[in-house]
């Protein structure tokens, strides 16, 4: 077990700087998850943390030691990747044991951790087995097993549920929670989908192009994002982003009217000094729209498209133009309409700059 620590680490390719000096603590047994578009540099984090790729500049510490210049098998980490990598030739067995053996661990050793990681992944009927003979979601389970074995200090994996159906990768999520719980490792995770991020993490790394954005725990980000970027990010279906206008202020706050319909004002709690007539954006998740008449300000939509899931239901409305998705309970009496009357709670919205940077 380890904790690690990135400090001002740099990643360049040629002249092309494509990780812009990250900062990162991470305890000892957490599980972190950086989260982050298509090529903002997840993998690459992750590669380094791993000694797969040279860093350009800064230090990476694990378990109390720069480790920039060890060697990816002296660095005590394990990696899983997407792909399994399992040798086809070998039993699920032979696999779990292949680097121990490869190795020179004795023999009786490397047969007892084999043994405790099939216990723990519960591939015990699988072990005679090779790679072609598995599901999908049994390869990964073996290609888990054999960072197992290892007994690394730290875990690290890039996205390695993403080549499995829906079903079988909320399962998986679940065993790898269990397997956090179980062993304690500090866990490292990339992964494009905020719901896993969401439901994994203790601590959730967003990254965008290179930039860490924001870190906090999950909650942290659902309920106080930094910026526009991660408040789109965390939460799903997800956050609307209307513009709206200063109108004013008071002792209570500054007055904001959608710019879509400026018969809907709210005055927010916010210091923040700006003048009539500034641009600004109002967030407001789709769960967080209530009934007409009990927020602080109302507003009608046309509706688009209803979606009724059974427990609750997705209307993709607009106004004005501007789209919109509101998650309300589901209610069978109502029926499709064509329009919907909501409320808007000023504590249960954000306001972001036109830089998308957060306004309190
Ligand atoms: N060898 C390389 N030479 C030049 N640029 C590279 C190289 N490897 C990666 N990049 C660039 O670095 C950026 C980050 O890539 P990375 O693979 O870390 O993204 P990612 O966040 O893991 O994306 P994805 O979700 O698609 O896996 C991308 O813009 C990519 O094009
Ligand atoms: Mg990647």
């Amino acid at each position: 077990m380890a904790e690690l620590s990135l400090r001002n680490v740099v990643k360049r390719y040629g002249a092309l700087e494509i990780i812009h000096g990250a900062n990162l603590e991470v305890k000892d047994g957490e599980f972190v998850v950086f989260v982050g578009p298509s090529g903002c540099g997840k993998s690459t984090l992750l590669r380094m943390i791993a000694g797969l790729e040279d860093i350009s500049g800064g230090e990476i510490d694990i378990g109390g030691k720069v480790v920039n210049d060890v060697e990816p098998a002296d660095r005590g980490i394990a990696m899983v990747f997407q792909s399994y990598a399992l040798y086809p030739h070998m039993t699920v067995a032979e696999n779990l044991s292949f680097g121990l053996r490869m190795n020179g661990n004795p023999k009786e050793d490397t047969e007892k951790r084999v043994r405790h990681a099939a216990g723990i992944l519960q591939i015990n009927e699988l072990m005679q087995r090779r790679p072609k003979q598995l599901s999908g979601g049994q390869r990964q389970r073996v290609a888990i097993g054999r960072a197992i074995v290892r007994e690394p200090k730290v875990f690290l994996f890039d996205e390695p549920l993403s080549n499995l159906d829906a079903e079988l990768r909320v399962q998986m999520r679940v065993e790898i929670s269990r397997l956090h719980k179980q062993l304690g490792t500090t866990m490292i995770y990339v992964t494009h989908d905020q719901t896993e991020a969401m439901t994994l993490a203790d601590k959730i790394v967003v990254l965008r192009a290179g930039n860490i954005e924001q870190v906090g725990a999950p909650l942290d980000l659902y309920d106080d994002p930094a910026n526009q970027f991660v408040a789109g990010f965390v939460g799903s279906p997800k956050m609307n982003f209307l513009k709206a206008i200063v109108t004013g202020r008071d002792a209570a706050g500054l007055t904001i009217a959608l710019a879509a319909d400026r018969t809907v004002r709210l005055t927010l709690p916010l210091t923040a000094a700006l003048s009539d007539g500034t641009d600004v954006t109002l967030g407001v998740r789709p769960e967080h729209f209530g009934d007409s008449g009990k927020g602080d300000a109302d507003m009608t939509v046309s509706v688009d498209v209803a979606e009724h899931l059974g427990n609750t239901s997705y209307i993709y409305a607009t106004l004005g133009g501007e789209q919109l998705i509101i998650e309300r309970p589901e209610s069978r009496t109502t029926g499709n309409r064509d329009s919907l009357a909501v409320s808007l709670s000023a504590k249960r919205t954000f306001l972001f700059d036109s830089a998308g940077q957060r306004l309190r």
